[in-house]
Order: C-alpha cells, then structure tokens, then sequence
C-alpha cells in the first residue's frame, strides 16, 4: 500500500491543516488520494448523522468520489480521545478495525491517513495511533507546532517512530500562530540531529512552494 501516515507531536498541530494542503496539491497533480481518518470524536450531529469535520475536510480535498463512511468509519460525539468517547457509547474499537477500513477499497491509490492527537495517544482499545502506523506499514509524516519546546517534542517522537521500525519521511514545522521571536530557528537547530527532511509552513500564508515541493517528495518513497 503506498501512502503516509500524518501525526503529530500533539493534538492540535496543523494535522487537518497540513494533510488537507497536501491532499489538494496531490490531487491537483493527478494523484489519486484515499484519505482515511478512521476514527474521530468531537463530531457534530447534523441530522441525524454525526459529521466528522477533519474526515469531511480531507475527503473534500482529495475531491473524494467515495463515502465520508469509508474516510471515517468511527465517529464519537464528545470531545474526549478517541478511546474514551467510544467507551462512552458502549464501543471497543480495536487497532484491527482502524487497520482494516484504512486498507480497504484504496486500489492503487495513494493513501493519507491521519491518526488523532500524538503519536503515542491511544486510538483504539488495545492500541496507540503508533500501533495503527505499524499494522499499515505507512512511512510517517510529522506535523509539530513550530515554537519553543518543539524540537524535545520532535526528537521523541521521531524516537518511537524509529523503536516501531517505521520511516520517518518528513517533519512539518508549523507555525500555527504569529512567531513571538524572529530570531527562533528551530529547522537550522533541529537539522543538527535529524536526517529527514524538514518543510517550514508558515502562519496564515499561502504555502504552496513549500506543499509543492513535500508533495514531489512524498510521491519519491
Ligand atoms: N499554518 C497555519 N496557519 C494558520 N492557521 C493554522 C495553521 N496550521 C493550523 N492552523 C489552524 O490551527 C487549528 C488546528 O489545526 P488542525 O485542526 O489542523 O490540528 P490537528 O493537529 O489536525 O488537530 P486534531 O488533533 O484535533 O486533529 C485549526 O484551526 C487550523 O486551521
Ligand atoms: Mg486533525
């Protein structure tokens, strides 16, 4: 299955933010892109229906011809992880279960799941967003919020993603608010002890070079 898996070193990073860009340029580009966002919670009941808004995002942005059901086949109401609102409706949703409707029905396409919350967050039952990355087999894209702090959060998590014999394709340094301190560099520091490559996103701008060039690489793994 050719594809990525987009995490984060956080909930709340530019995941939707960044996958729904590299989606669209994807698609733009005459990818076939299956977005998959097994599992969401926080929906929002729309008749009758709960609607998952990073799944109906990323399927909008891969113009995807199928169903919503099929980019996110678990869908909760609270706002609470994954794990916990499933339980809340009397539900165990298994690693098994994610992995399953993630490879199902993709073809040939090129898969773009995104997990929910970090890269150890529990998405399942029995299982972290780091179990799903493994039973897939997906090279890992890393999205983190660009600030001060985000190079320890970087450089663990590129640790686990290594321990679980995963590829770490890239790093998104996101600034998803007004940087407080121009003279922050947080690639040039984190180049010193990483070897993926790192694409800078800017706050609030149009970042199309930048998606461009991460959407060429990606389609090189
Ligand atoms: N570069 C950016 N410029 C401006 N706004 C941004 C940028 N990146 C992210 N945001 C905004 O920050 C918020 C959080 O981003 P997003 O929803 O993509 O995070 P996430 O990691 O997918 O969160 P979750 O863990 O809930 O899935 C959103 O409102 C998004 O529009
Ligand atoms: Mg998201």
């Amino acid at each position: 299955m050719r594809g990525i898996f987009v995490t984060g070193t956080d909930t709340d990073v530019g995941k939707t933010y960044v996958a729904t860009l590299l989606a669209a340029q994807l698609t733009t580009s005459g990818i076939k892109i299956i977005p998959r966002k097994p599992i969401e919670s926080g929906c929002s009941p729309q008749h009758g229906e709960l609607i998952p808004s990073d799944a109906s995002a990323l399927k909008t942005a891969a113009n995807y011809q199928g169903d919503l059901s099929e980019v996110c086949s678990y869908r909760f109401e609270p706002a609470l992880s994954p794990v916990r609102a499933a339980r809340m409706a009397q539900q165990k949703i298994t690693i098994e279960q994610l992995s399953h409707v993630c490879k199902h029905n993709t073809g040939d396409g090129f898969v773009l799941v995104e997990g929910a919350g970090g890269f150890y967050s529990p998405l399942a039952e029995d299982g972290l967003n780091a179990d799903l990355a493994a039973a897939l087999q997906l090279p890992v894209l890393l999205v983190a919020h660009d600030r001060l702090g985000c190079i320890n959060q970087i450089l663990l998590t590129a640790e686990a993603i290594a321990h679980r014999g995963l590829r770490l394709a890239a790093i998104v340094l996101n600034a998803k608010d007004q940087k407080n301190n121009s003279a922050m560099d947080n690639a040039e520091d984190l180049r010193e002890h990483i070897d993926a490559p790192i694409y800078t996103f800017a706050y609030a701008q149009n970042n199309d070079d930048v998606i461009e060039g991460l959407g060429k690489y990606l389609q090189t793994l």
